[in-house]
């Protein structure tokens, strides 16, 4: 019961890779609260944890918007007194070209994976500070790394949340708060697992390990980080990819 008393605040986490880690975090004792734009999917799973007598809590924010969240943190706040993990996993792909991107593509990507990850940090930083501790945690991705075509935006947004982390360990570090990025490769969501069945072999022949992930790799990560056992990690980028090759 790694995380028995903490408060572990997922945005994204109706679906997904957010889903299985709120669940993770969920078996490891941890109270859960569930952010995302889908709250049938989103109340479906506090039904499913609040069955297995899980302290959970789901809420409709949208991340992209700045009071909407300082509102939902207030409320947590207001309900058990803390945050001390955030995961800012909440992210969307719009796929174009460069020379087929417009405007509204890009800001899109934007607004939600790069701003929403500010927008969430920035209104709970100050109750973590106030704590003086406190574990964020980003999702970035392997493309962030080494680019990828047709990506122009999402590849913006996920370097940009490295870039964010890495700051951000150097802020608040010496305030006993860790920040650190993980950085997903080919992982079996819902969406991955609708795309083409050559492109998916073509990317499984990529990945020596010679599998996608499951969300569940990424969970690992995640919880590991957000453990005591990370308390020496912080403003580090993990990939959890199966070695794939860019
Ligand atoms: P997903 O699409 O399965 O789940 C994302 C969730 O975020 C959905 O439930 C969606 O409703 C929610 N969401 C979208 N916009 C939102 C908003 N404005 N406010 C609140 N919630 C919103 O995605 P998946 O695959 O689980 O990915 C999770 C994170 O991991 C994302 O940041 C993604 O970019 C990243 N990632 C995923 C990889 C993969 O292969 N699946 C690879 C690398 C990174």
């Amino acid at each position: 019961m790694e995380f028995k008393d903490q408060v572990i605040l997922i945005t994204g986490g109706a679906a997904g890779i957010g889903k299985a880690t709120a669940k993770a975090f969920a078996e490891l004792g941890g109270t859960v609260v569930i952010w995302d734009l889908n709250d049938i999917a989103g109340k479906e799973l506090i039904d499913e944890l609040k069955a297995d007598h899980v302290s959970c809590m789901f809420q409709k924010v949208d991340v992209t918007q700045f009071e909407q969240v300082g509102n939902a943190v207030q409320e947590i706040i207001d309900t058990y007194g803390r945050i001390d993990v955030l995961i800012n996993n909440a992210g969307i792909t719009l796929d174009k070209t460069l020379k087929k991107m417009d405007p509204e593509t890009w800001q899109n990507v934007i607004d939600v994976n790069l701003t929403g990850v500010f927008n969430c940090t920035r209104q709970i930083v100050n109750h973590m500070l106030e704590a003086g501790q406190g574990v964020i945690l980003n999702a970035s991705s392997v493309v962030g790394l080494y680019g990828n075509f047709g990506q122009t935006n999402y590849v913006a947004t996920k370097a940009g949340v490295i870039g964010m982390t890495k700051t951000w360990a150097r802020e608040l570090g010496s305030k006993g708060i860790r920040v650190n990025a993980v950085a997903p490769g080919f992982i079996a969501t819902e969406m991955v697992q609708k795309m083409p069945e050559n492109v998916i072999e073509h990317m499984v022949g990529k990945t020596p390990l010679g599998r996608m992930g499951k969300p569940q790799d990424i969970a690992n990560a995640y919880t590991f980080l957000a453990s005591a056992k990370a308390s020496f990690i912080t403003g580090t980028v993990i990939s959890v990819d199966g070695g794939i090759i860019s």
